[in-house]
């Protein structure tokens, strides 16, 4: 195979991407959850987050009004609940009402975790950059929690769950299968 230009949508060969549920505080005390596949750890000291928003998001308009969120990891029984997130506005619905998402409080800041998630960063808004058509928060880890016994040294156990990688539109991947390489280069 060679290597042809591409003119479809650049970020098409970067996809599939693990998803999280980005939830927020909005004005009127309300909470706001949307997933978001362009999100990416930045540094390890401190522990950093970047996770790129639209700006015609609501949650846009949530993150400045409480620069606050939880980054909730969904496993894959949770896809259609995704999609159904990522499909409507919580600026004209309820979310976490029509969709009886199980909230419960975080242990360092005020936006409540997802219950139903694999694993829950508890953030603060370090920084936003300006790029575009979207604002790339920068989000400073404060608490880490993960369902007993599911990640191990190497990551999440395949064998207890499996996250979700969105690919486009309505199509998603799971991670098929964890690989140990034969020896280390190093
Ligand atoms: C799987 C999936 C991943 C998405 N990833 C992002 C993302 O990384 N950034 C973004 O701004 N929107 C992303 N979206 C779109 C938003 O989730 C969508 O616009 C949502 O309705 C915004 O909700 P809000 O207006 O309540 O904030 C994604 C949608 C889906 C279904």
């Amino acid at each position: 195979m060679s290597l042809v230009e591409y003119s479809g949508v650049f970020y098409r060969p970067l996809h599939p991407r693990p998803t999280i549920l980005l939830i927020t505080l909005c004005p009127g005390g309300r909470v706001n959850a949307m997933p978001a596949s362009w999100n990416m750890p930045i540094s390890e000291e401190p522990p950093t987050i970047g996770i790129s928003v639209y700006k015609e998001a609501y949650t846009y308009q949530c993150l400045k009004h409480h620069p606050e969120a939880t980054v909730n990891v969904p496993s894959q029984e949770h896809a259609d609940l995704v999609y159904a997130l990522g499909s409507v506005s919580g600026r004209s619905v309820d979310k976490v009402a029509k969709y009886g998402l199980r909230l419960i409080p975080s242990d360092t800041i005020k936006t409540p975790t997802w219950a139903d998630a694999l694993a829950v960063y508890e953030t603060v808004v370090d920084k936003e950059v300006e790029v575009g058509e979207v604002g790339l928060f920068v989000l400073r880890v404060l608490k880490v929690k993960v369902k007993e016994g599911l990640v191990d040294k190497w990551g999440i156990n395949l064998g207890k769950a499996n996250i979700l990688l969105h690919g486009s539109g309505r199509v998603f991947y799971l991670v098929d299968s964890r690989r140990m390489l034969a020896k280390p280069w190093f």
